[in-house]
């Protein structure tokens, strides 16, 4: 197979930042699984009058134990609060920039208007304040908050802006599912970063060269809520997983080291008419899946992820770099009372949609400019060869697409280059077909963010308004391909 390491033919541009990229490799230490999982602080808006306040700050980290470093969080040194909110309520946020550089605060997946969004249109300077008051009117889902800024949000979310958003609409109990917060539901933000022998990861030590921006920027160790390799103690029986891939371009193939099958409860957009059983899960960046794991055996195990198979000409790469699986963390079932024994028959069934209801369909093409090396490029290839989506790099002035409120649409992504994971604000979407067939059954509820390997066809309900000042984007979120210019913006009236 082709690695990064002895990746040289076919793409000739790259060849130069090939050798620094193979420098990098096989720095940090393995696995040590002595660190305990971080639960990051929850904030249930309900229980604070609905009012939430975060403040963007800079603080001080360490990745590498003795060895902290500069990063960026939301009311943290790293990452920020679990934010649960209720359906139904109206939630008065706060944003306080303390950076100094201008940020915004992006809610994914969260379904309110677009100058409600942050977007990279609402920027928030250093020293000011954002207050936006966010109605909250869609079913429980997993969803996350990040910066968006353009050129930058690759960088700030690399340095540690990244949180979660659980939507909570009461059923859970009815469902019988896991629920209490840290013990048997928790949330699992996975990401990789670049960590240098001082134990730093600014992401100018990651400098922007070809191969960070054809791919995105990738680091050989895997970081779960901020730490290396960590130990969740766990009731021995059902746990749910909010997992979270807030990776910049890193695409995880997870499963669990002893094969343990898994269910899938819910994806991006909520839950599924059942759990789906599954050995392995592949989830791209911005991609939530909540999923069970029966610990009843009372065994330890770890969670781990193998070699990233959607990189086009550059082959499977793993993390660091290898063909082989690396751990992620370790489960280790603590003597306790079970909370939760059972993994339920059936969840909540996503309505059906049909796409012969879609006012109209449109195409993107999504290119990310070098190493096009799938068969959809000769079909494409008067296309000139850049970062942009149908042959445009975003440009903040131009809005791309006109939408009809109450409305839906069949879009088709088309990928070139390699695979993109391409999401849309202000909508959920479902998935009519990918690479040319239905949808498996955990890809069949609702979405906003798909991995795209050749083409798929989504069906996008617009149910939020976007004006020309507040748009809403679409984009491919790998960050690097995103700042680059895979974006584009739609209004929706
Ligand atoms: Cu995760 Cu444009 O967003
Ligand atoms: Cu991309």
């Amino acid at each position: 197979m082709l690695t990064r390491r002895n990746f040289t033919i076919g793409c000739g541009l790259l060849g130069s930042s090939v050798a620094v990229l193979g420098a990098r490799l096989g720095i940090t230490d393995p696995a040590p699984f002595n660190t305990p999982l971080p639960i990051p602080k929850l904030i249930d808006a309900a229980k604070q009058a609905s009012a939430v306040a975060l403040k963007v700050i800079s603080g001080r980290h360490a990745f590498v134990k003795g060895k902290p470093t500069l990063t960026y969080g939301y009311s943290a040194p790293i990452l920020g609060p679990v934010i649960r909110l209720h359906q139904g309520d109206a939630v008065e946020m706060t944003v306080e920039n303390a950076l100094d550089v201008a940020t915004t605060v992006h809610w994914h997946g969260l379904l309110v208007p677009g100058y409600n969004d942050g977007g990279p249109q609402q920027l928030i300077h250093p020293g000011k304040t954002w207050r936006p008051v966010l109605k909250i009117d869609q079913p429980a889902a997993t969803l996350w908050f990040h910066p968006h800024p353009h050129h930058d949000t690759a960088r700030q979310i690399y340095m540690g802006l990244a949180g979660m958003i659980i939507v909570d609409d009461g059923s859970d109990a009815r469902l019988g599912l896991p629920r209490t917060y840290g013990i048997d539901d928790l949330p699992i933000i996975i990401q990789d970063r670049t960590i240098d022998s001082d134990g730093s990861i600014e992401y100018e030590n990651n400098t922007l060269n070809a191969l960070d921006i054809a791919y995105g920027a990738r680091g050989e160790t895997i970081i779960v809520n901020g730490v290396i390799a960590p130990v969740a103690k766990v009731p021995p029986g059902v746990v749910r997983l909010r997992l979270l891939n807030a990776a910049n371009a890193q695409n995880f193939e997870l499963r669990f080291n002893d094969k343990r099958t898994f269910y899938v409860i819910a994806s991006d957009g909520g839950f599924l008419a059942a759990p789906v059983p599954v050995k392995q899960l592949t989830i791209s960046p911005a991609e939530r899946f909540e999923v069970l794991v029966d610990f009843a055996d009372g065994k330890a195990v770890a969670l781990e992820t193998g070699p990233d198979e959607e990189m086009g000409v550059f082959g499977r790469v793993a993390p660091d770099g290898s063909a082989d699986y690396v751990a992620v963390m370790r489960f280790e079932p603590a003597p306790n009372t079970t909370i939760v024994k059972r993994v339920p028959k059936r969840l909540i069934a996503p309505p059906l949609v049909s796409s012969a209801s879609a006012a109209r369909r449109r195409q993107f093409i999504l290119d990310s400019g070098l190493c096009a090396s799938r068969p959809q490029v000769n079909a494409h290839a008067d296309m000139p060869a850049l970062i942009g989506i149908n042959g445009k790099s975003f440009d903040i002035e131009r809005i791309d697409v006109e939408t009809k409120l109450g409305t839906t649409e069949v879009w088709e992504i088309v990928s070139i280059g390699m695979a993109h994971p391409f999401h849309v604000h202000g909508a959920l979407f479902r998935i009519v077909s990918i690479e040319g067939a239905p949808p498996p059954a955990h890809l069949a509820g609702w979405k906003d963010t798909v991995l795209v390997e050749d083409k798929a066809e989504i069906l996008v309900a617009f149910n939020q308004p976007a004006t020309r000042e507040h748009p809403f984007m679409y984009h491919c979120h790998i960050l690097e391909h995103e700042d680059a210019g895979l974006m584009g913006q739609y209004v929706c009236a």
